[in-house]
């Protein structure tokens, strides 16, 4: 898996989002299972609640299209090292529960996570299939 390449994409993602309220910009690059690549950023809008985070424009990107696995994903935003948010991981968890999330302040700086690291003992697909 080429980290930094998903860092690059991820950082040219973070230059397209639309962050009139915040000024907080985040840009996210999801690798898929099949060596696909979907970017995306964070969208705000003037009635805040629909605003959509980096990593769920990338995922709901990805799905959309067909591709369900993700692999990995890589997330930059504009605070030192900016991790997913809560909501962010259960999507994340949703598609991935054996993801790799990268989060990172440059392509030489960066930590790495499994998801379960990020979001342990999470409920998921499964436990709706495992009802007593
Ligand atoms: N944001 C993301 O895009 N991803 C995260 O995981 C954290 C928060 C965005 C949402 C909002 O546009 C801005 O950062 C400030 O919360």
């Amino acid at each position: 898996m080429d980290k930094k390449l998903l860092i690059e994409k991820a950082l040219e993602a973070r230059e397209k989002a639309y962050v009139p309220y915040s000024k907080f910009r985040v840009g996210a690059c999801l690798l898929t299972e099949d060596g696909k690549i979907y970017t995306g950023c964070n969208i705000e809008i003037s009635s805040y609640s629909p605003t959509l985070c980096a990593e769920r424009t990338a995922i709901f990107k990805a799905v959309s299209e067909g591709d369900r696995k993700i692999k990995a994903i890589a997330v930059v935003g504009d605070s030192d090292f900016t991790y997913p948010c809560g909501v962010c991981r259960q999507v994340i968890r949703e598609f991935g529960k054996d993801a790799t999330i990268i989060v990172a302040n440059s392509v030489d700086d960066y930590r790495e996570y499994k998801l379960e690291e990020l979001l342990p003992h999470s409920f998921g697909p499964e436990d709706l299939d495992n009802k007593k």
